[in-house]
Formats: C-alpha cells, sequence, structure tokens
C-alpha cells in the first residue's frame, strides 16, 4: 500500500486529541504546528495545550496582522500555558522593500503583493520549519474550492516534508461547536463577520454566503492563495529518513 493510503487509513478514523499524540510520538521532537490564531488554529491549540502534547507550536508574525490577532496569542499562551514561538520577517529584508515599493504596494500589483508574502511569510516559515518531519496545520476541505483537493497528509515539495491537516474533513459547525463548547479564546474579529483572517490590510469580512476566503487578498481575481499551501502527493515521497518512521 501507499505511503499516502497507509497514513490516511491509520489517522482518517481517529479523535483529534489522539491523532496529534500519535504523530507527535511517531517523530519525537520534529512535529511542528503553525497557527495564525484563526478558529481551526484555536482548536488545535486547545488539544495541544491541554492535554500537553509534545510538539512545537509557532506563528509568523507578518507584522501587518490585527490587534485583536495579537489579543488572541495572548489570551492562548495565557490560557493554555502554551510557548507560542514568533518568526519574524528578515529586517533588512522588509526595510528595503518597503523602502522601495511602499508599505502599502500590495494593492497596487500581484508582484508587489507575493513579494511581501514572500518576504514576511514565506521566508520566515522556511526558517521555522527547519529540522522539522511533520508540519501540522489548520487547513480544511470546505475552506475553499482550491483546498477541497487537499488530503490528511500530503508531501510539500517546497519545505521537504510531510503536511498534516488533521482538520482536513471538520465542517464549519464542526468548528465553531468546539470552540463554544470549550469556552476556547477565539478571535474577536469572527463576531465582526470575518471568517479566514490574515494580515490586515489584506483581510475583509465577508457577506453571508461568500467563500470562506472571499475576503482575502479581495481585490485580486487569482486562487486566493499565499504560497504557504502547495503540495502533492504523499506517494511521491522518497526521502527514507521521513518513511522509516511510519510503517
Ligand atoms: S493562508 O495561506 O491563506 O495564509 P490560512 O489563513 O487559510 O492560510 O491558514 C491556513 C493554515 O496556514 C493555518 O491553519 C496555519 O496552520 C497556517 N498559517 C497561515 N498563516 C499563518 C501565520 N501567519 N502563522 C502561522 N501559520 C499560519
Ligand atoms: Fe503582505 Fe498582505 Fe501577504 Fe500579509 S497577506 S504578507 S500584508 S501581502
Amino acid at each position: 500500500m501507499e505511503l499516502n493510503q497507509q497514513l490516511e487509513q491509520e489517522f482518517e478514523k481517529l479523535p483529534l486529541k489522539e491523532a496529534l499524540q500519535l504523530v507527535a510520538a511517531r517523530f519525537p521532537g520534529k512535529v511542528a504546528f503553525s497557527t495564525s490564531f484563526g478558529m481551526e488554529d484555536q482548536v488545535i491549540s486547545h488539544v495541544i495545550g491541554k492535554n500537553k502534547i509534545p510538539l512545537k507550536v509557532f506563528t509568523l508574525d507578518t507584522g501587518r496582522m490585527f490587534n485583536e490577532t495579537y489579543e488572541v496569542w495572548q489570551s492562548t499562551a495565557n490560557v493554555f500555558d502554551l510557548n507560542i514561538d514568533p518568526f519574524y520577517p528578515d529586517a533588512q529584508e522588509i526595510q528595503d522593500f518597503v523602502n522601495q515599493r511602499g508599505i502599502n504596494s500590495m494593492y497596487l500589483s500581484v508582484d508587489n503583493r507575493k513579494e511581501c508574502c514572500r518576504i514576511r511569510k514565506i521566508e520566515p516559515l522556511k526558517r521555522a520549519l527547519q529540522g522539522v518531519a511533520v508540519w501540522v496545520t489548520g487547513v480544511r476541505a470546505a475552506q475553499s474550492v482550491n483546498r477541497q483537493n487537499f488530503k490528511l497528509f500530503e508531501w510539500d515539495e517546497a519545505f521537504q516534508l510531510i503536511k498534516f491537516n488533521p482538520l482536513l474533513h471538520w465542517t464549519d459547525a464542526d468548528v465553531v461547536d468546539f470552540i463554544h463548547q470549550n469556552h476556547t479564546p477565539y478571535n474577536k474579529l469572527h463576531d465582526q463577520g470575518f471568517l479566514s483572517i490574515g494580515c490586515a490590510p489584506c483581510t475583509r469580512a465577508v457577506q453571508f454566503g461568500e467563500d470562506a476566503r472571499a475576503g482575502r487578498w479581495w481585490w485580486e481575481d487569482s486562487k486566493k492563495e499565499c504560497g504557504l499551501h502547495q503540495t502533492k502527493v504523499l506517494a511521491d515521497i522518497t526521502d527514507p529518513e521521513l518513511t522509516q518512521n511510519i510503517d
């Protein structure tokens, strides 16, 4: 059986807590969860924090986040006594970029927007994922048409690691119910019509019935991805160091 089928079968029926515990036990010290403090990420942080699951938690602080996001970051750290490791853009790179193209140049061209995302998210993400074998994210299939093709486990070509999306098949209601039932801290912008929340200049509230990601980079007619999530099937995985932990 192919590796991805093997992992999908083993994990698809596991509840979230058990799935996170199992992946942390399989790859000790090599599992990292990235949080942007969205609803999904809050569910995962809650389960990691409450059960003291031994995996690294980090966030990419782009420097352009909403204050409400910083507030939920602080309350999550306090409530669960959770260390959330921040990664920042390279100071010289962002200084040069802003000097040359302007502070809000993302509205002027797709190229500017992508370069801003590269400096503020992708490059720090590379540093955050150094030495990591499994990257845990809060991606869900219901977030967009594009994400319906994502798998529970994927091979991330760019970062050369396994990506694990434990909430992939959770519905919107599953996430909201978890947050309410467990009194999980959440970003207060969700109460104002914001669904998917990224950087402040690039996120707006959405109308009832719109796609969850319609408020991200709303002025662009693109796939609404910033380059963080580009993967292919895990069956193509070739690194023997990674595969030896999985069977
Ligand atoms: S994005 O690619 O459009 O920015 P999205 O906001 O849907 O991603 O979040 C999907 C997942 O990507 C989150 O659950 C989280 O794991 C990761 N992620 C996105 N933004 C960040 C961030 N700033 N810091 C850490 N992780 C992030
Ligand atoms: Fe820059 Fe917007 Fe990308 Fe944030 S989402 S890194 S502000 S272009």
